[in-house]
Parts: C-alpha cells; sequence; structure tokens
C-alpha cells in the first residue's frame, strides 16, 4: 500500500526532529548540528515526506557535487516503510533536476536500500573497502545518468 506524502521543503524548526529521525534509522545518524549545517549551506537542500496530519515520515538530503546532485541522507521511519515514501522523495528529486546525474555511496550490507536505489535506475560504479565505521564495512558507489 502506498502512503500519501507531501513533499516540502523542510524548515529551521525540523532540524531537531531529523536528527532524532537520523537516530531511530542508522547506527551512525547525523547530529542536528550537521543538519543544521546543511539547511544553512548554499549547496545542500534537505526535503520532507510528511503526511496528511503534519507528522515528517521521511527525508532527503541533497547537495551539489559538481555537475551532480549527491544524495547525501535519505530515510522513512520504521513504522512508514514500504509505502513508496523514499521512492516519492528521489523520484521528486530527480523530477526537479531533470538532465542532472545523481550519485550517492550506501552501506554495502544495506540491502533495502541498494534495492531502492537500483529500482529507480541507479547502478554500482565502484567500491570503497571499509568506508563506514560503526560497523566497519564498505560503501557501494552508485550513480544515476542523467535523462534527457
Ligand atoms: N527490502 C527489499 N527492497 C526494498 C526494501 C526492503 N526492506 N525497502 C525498499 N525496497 C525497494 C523495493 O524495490 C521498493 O519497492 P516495492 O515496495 O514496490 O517492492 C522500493 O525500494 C521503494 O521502497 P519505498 O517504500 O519507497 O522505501 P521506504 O520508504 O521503505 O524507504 C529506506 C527505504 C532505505 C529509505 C528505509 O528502509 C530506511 O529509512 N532505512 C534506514 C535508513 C537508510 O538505510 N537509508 C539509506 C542510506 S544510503
Amino acid at each position: 500500500m502506498t502512503q500519501r506524502v507531501n513533499i516540502v521543503p523542510a524548515a529551521p524548526e525540523d532540524m531537531k526532529r531529523l536528527s532524532e529521525i537520523a537516530e531511530i534509522c542508522f547506527p551512525d545518524p547525523w547530529s542536528e548540528k550537521l543538519f543544521t549545517e546543511a539547511y544553512n549551506s548554499p549547496y545542500s537542500e534537505i526535503v520532507l515526506a510528511k503526511t496528511d496530519s503534519g507528522e515528517i515520515a521521511g527525508y532527503l538530503v541533497l547537495s551539489d557535487s559538481g555537475d551532480e546532485k549527491s544524495v547525501d541522507d535519505i530515510a522513512v521511519l520504521p513504522e512508514y516503510r514500504r509505502a513508496g515514501i523514499a521512492r516519492t522523495l528521489l523520484e521528486s528529486a530527480h523530477g526537479r533536476y531533470a538532465g542532472q546525474s545523481f550519485i550517492l555511496e550506501v552501506r554495502e550490507s544495506n540491502a533495502p536500500a541498494i534495492a531502492l536505489y537500483m529500482s529507480l535506475g541507479y547502478e554500482q560504479v565502484g567500491f570503497r573497502k571499509r568506508y563506514y565505521r560503526n560497523p566497519d564495512e564498505g560503501a557501494v558507489l552508485m550513480t544515476r545518468t542523467a535523462r534527457t
């Protein structure tokens, strides 16, 4: 079943909640400070997937990396997963930046995320050994080439 969400830009008062969501979703979560830095950077943007009741179900952090868009962070709260929310967040970014390529790194053990990215046209272009800590593991580098 898909969950209806509204994709909206984050506001300064969302940073604390984003760090709480990251804490639930990641072994090495972004802090409130890191979210705030991304929010304040002219090269980054944070978009939210909000339910009709206004709850933040998920978020996406994008940044500019040369001519490409980098997916720096994406997460959906466990109770909202497998309802198409991460897909909606990414498809909306692909639509906003049609014509640009997207790049990202993902933990090699993160099968759900790798499946998500592959379903949206990302392909593995590299691998970095022992890239992540807590736990130590490699990063799969993926790219979605620009669609013209
Ligand atoms: N197992 C297998 N495939 C999965 C999957 C899982 N657990 N979760 C997502 N997918 C794939 C499927 O192809 C799915 O399509 P389908 O449901 O029609 O089969 C597609 O991705 C879209 O899934 P969606 O419902 O949009 O994903 P989501 O909203 O549940 O969010 C994550 C996916 C990865 C963002 C979410 O699991 C999460 O927040 N994980 C923790 C944080 C994280 O690992 N972020 C990525 C860091 S690189």
